[in-house]
Formats: structure tokens, C-alpha cells, sequence
């Protein structure tokens, strides 16, 4: 194995680290839950100052003429960019859970003479609970089917398996944010077509990590958290894409932002013709602005660097938990081969949230930890260094050799 000072030395995207802010107080903490919250771009100071200082502060209410309006599509776009859509096929809104409602719902009605919608058992909690809203707000007697992808072998299979002429939508994440395991857009979307459903993508833990071509994988509505590899910060908007030929679809949750003039305040306003009509209320206008720098970036870097250094850093660490932390209980969760896998690595041990918590408070090293019994890695190769991938392994061995189990076995913190 190449050295990780080596590794460092020779990285393509090593200047990009300093782009990003270091605490004064932890310079040494190793950040491994960017796949959770991103760290926060040093440009996202300045875009603070621009909209909260000058803008807000000094031009009040005019903001919205100067700008402000345009943020939703102008930053949506720039996603865009970063997945291979095309202008006006992406538009910030919301959270991801309400984005996801309010495009199953469109695509439900859409489609109303099928019943059913498939999801899967690793898909994020609060997508599936979003669906069977969804299915229930919808009106047309739909109901979830969730298929346990957990425990087999070939989710490909388990899905084809489950998709008949019943099956009005799919619903799936890109990349689970528990095990890291990642569906082959393309092939899921020829599937379902075939069976003449629709497929509704969640691109949280993919989107800026992995390359995503939605035009070539044939995408037609996904939504994705802007707070994760593109760091826009806790509780940024999330982002909507509707391919431009979606014009049945319908927003379920229709307001003035979304019709066609918001301005005229007539409550028989038409719904806009292009994407802003799967708006609702007043965009989030600062923490809408603050995601600008983050996306920025990966599109300076590019995403297929990105992507190969991810695939590198991940590889990496989970050869060192075989080589090292096997004999100590801990088993790796998340597939193997990176063509399966995001950017996050799932390490199981029976204690890993004592494990988790030792990290955090006796090394300055920050996963995360889903219950039972996984902690989640991820790497943000935008910001992490080889060097950080073995200094973890090497310090979750210290730890546990010394004891660090049962001097964090009963403790729980809010957020895991
Ligand atoms: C895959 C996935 N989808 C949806 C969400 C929920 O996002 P939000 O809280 O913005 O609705 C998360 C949050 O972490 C997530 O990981």
C-alpha cells in the first residue's frame, strides 16, 4: 500500500482544503460526516456578509429586485451543471422530505390507474414516510410496498422482481445512507420503464461525490440535500430536478411563488409553465445563497476527480479495517466493490456507538453512528487526506485496545 503522506503529496485536489474552514481551537480534528453536514466553504463568510450585511442589511426590501428572486433557479442551475441537467430543470425549495412529497405526488396523479409505489428497506426513514403520505394525500387508493434490499444479495433482482403493471412509481435512494450500497441509475430506470412506471430519485448522498448524468441515465424527477458533500450548510434548501418534458406533473402544494405571477396577488394565478411552479411559499433566501460556494467548488474541481479520489480514500479504509479492526469485532457494512458504493463507508461492531463516541471526544475524530450498531464514514475528498483514513483506523484500534468501550458504553447523545 502507497503511503498516505505520498497519497497526499501527489493529490490533484489537495489545494482545495484550505477553501474550507479549520477551527483555530480543533486544528487537528479529522471531519469524517460530510456525507451528514458538510464543512462550511471559507467563501460562505463572504456570501453571509453579502446577503445578510449589505443586502439585507442596507437595501431591505429591494433585495428582491436586485437578485434575490433569481437565487432558487440561479444556484439550481449550477447544480445543474454538476449533474447533467440542463438550465431550468433544477430549482431549490424546501427540504428534501417536502420536495420528495410534493413530486410523488405529482407523479401518483400522473399515473392513476396504477397502485402501487415501491421503495426499499434501506431507503432513508423519512422518504418512506414521506411516500405513504404521499400515497394517502394523493387520493387514489396507492399503497407502499417496501422491499427488503438489507438482506439480499442482488437488490437489482429483488427490485425487477417486484415491478409489475400495478407499480405507479419507484422511489429510491441513489446511494442508502446507511450502507453506502448504490443503485446503477440507468439500469433502474430502463426497468421500470419497461413495466411503464417512473422512477423518483433521492440524490442526497450522491450528489457531489458521484458522477451523475441525469440526461444519458434517463432521469425523469429527483430531489437531493444541499448540506451534504455540497456543503450549503445545516438545514439548506434542497433541490428539486424535473426533466423538461414532466409537463403533466402537478405541484400538490400550490402558492404564490409558484404561479406564474406572484406579484399580481390573484389567488386564481395560473401555475408558472417552467420548474418555479413546483415552488410554494417565499424562498429561503439566505441559507438558498450560502450552498452557491460549495457547488462552485466541485465544479472547479470536477467531479471525476472527485469521484476517483473518493473511490481511493474509500478503498483505502476499508482495506485497513479488514487488515486491522477485524480480530477487534468490526466487520465492514457497505459493499465492496466502489462501483456499489457512495462515498461513505459502514462500519459495524456491536458497540460502535461507544466506539463512535470515544472517537469524537478522546481522538477529535467525528463519524457518525446509526443505530444498532453502524458507524458511518464519509469522505469528502474535497477536504479529507489520506492521511486522515489511516490515523482513524489506527486510533479506533488504540482505543478499543484501551478500553475506550467501557468508558462510553452508556452514554447518549441526542444526535447520534
Ligand atoms: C437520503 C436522505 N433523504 C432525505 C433526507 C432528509 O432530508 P430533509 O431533512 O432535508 O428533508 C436525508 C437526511 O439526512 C437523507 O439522508
Amino acid at each position: 500500500m502507497e503511503s498516505a503522506a505520498d497519497l497526499d503529496a501527489i493529490d490533484e485536489l489537495r489545494v482545495f482544503r484550505e477553501r474550507f474552514t479549520h477551527s483555530d481551537s480543533e486544528p487537528d480534528l479529522i471531519y469524517l460526516d460530510g456525507n451528514s453536514l458538510g464543512r462550511q466553504p471559507v467563501e460562505a463568510k463572504k456570501v453571509l456578509e453579502l446577503v445578510v450585511g449589505a443586502q439585507w442589511g442596507e437595501r431591505l426590501i429591494r433585495g428582491w429586485n436586485e437578485g434575490w428572486l433569481d437565487i432558487p433557479l440561479r444556484v439550481g442551475n449550477l447544480i445543474g451543471e454538476l449533474i447533467g441537467a440542463a438550465d431550468g430543470e433544477v430549482i431549490l425549495a424546501e427540504n428534501t422530505s417536502v420536495c420528495l412529497f410534493k413530486l410523488a405526488v405529482a407523479k401518483l396523479k400522473a399515473q392513476p390507474s396504477r397502485t402501487t409505489i415501491i421503495t426499499t428497506s434501506d431507503n432513508f426513514p423519512s422518504d418512506i414516510q414521506v411516500l405513504h403520505s404521499a400515497a394517502l394525500n394523493a387520493g387514489l387508493g396507492h399503497i407502499v410496498r417496501v422491499i427488503d434490499t438489507e438482506l439480499s444479495d442482488d437488490p437489482m433482482a429483488a427490485l425487477c422482481e417486484a415491478l409489475d403493471d400495478s407499480t405507479a412509481l419507484v422511489s429510491l435512494s441513489h446511494v442508502s445512507y446507511r450502507s453506502g450500497w448504490r443503485w446503477d441509475l440507468a439500469e433502474v430506470n430502463q426497468a421500470a420503464t419497461k413495466t411503464g412506471s417512473s422512477v423518483l430519485w433521492d440524490l442526497s448522498h450522491s450528489v457531489g461525490a458521484i458522477p451523475i448524468d441525469v440526461a444519458a441515465s434517463e432521469v425523469e424527477v429527483a430531489v437531493g440535500c444541499t448540506y451534504k458533500y455540497l456543503n450549503g450548510g445545516p438545514g439548506a434548501p434542497a433541490f428539486m430536478y424535473v426533466r423538461s418534458d414532466q409537463n403533466d406533473l402537478i405541484n400538490p402544494i400550490s402558492g404564490w411563488f409558484g404561479s406564474q405571477d406572484p406579484f399580481t396577488f390573484d389567488p386564481s394565478s395560473p401555475a408558472a409553465s417552467d420548474i418555479t411552479r413546483f415552488l410554494t411559499g417565499t424562498p429561503h433566501v439566505v441559507s438558498a445563497a450560502l450552498i452557491q460556494p460549495g457547488v462552485e467548488m466541485l465544479l472547479d474541481a470536477g467531479i471525476d476527480s472527485v469521484y476517483r479520489k473518493s473511490v481511493q480514500l474509500s478503498d483505502r479504509f476499508i482495506q485497513l479495517c479488514d487488515e486491522q479492526l477485524g480480530s477487534l469485532g468490526f466487520e465492514v457494512r457497505s459493499p465492496i466493490n466502489h462501483v456499489n458504493r457512495g462515498s461513505h463507508v459502514a462500519l459495524f461492531h456491536p458497540d460502535a456507538q461507544a466506539v463512535g463516541l470515544a472517537l469524537i471526544n478522546e481522538a477529535s475524530i467525528i463519524p457518525d453512528f446509526r443505530p444498532p450498531d453502524i458507524l458511518r464514514f464519509g469522505f469528502a475528498p474535497l477536504y479529507t487526506r489520506f492521511a486522515d483514513v489511516d490515523a482513524t483506523v489506527d486510533r479506533i484500534r488504540e482505543l478499543v485496545m484501551g478500553g475506550a468501550i467501557q468508558r462510553w458504553q452508556d452514554k447518549n447523545p441526542i444526535v447520534p
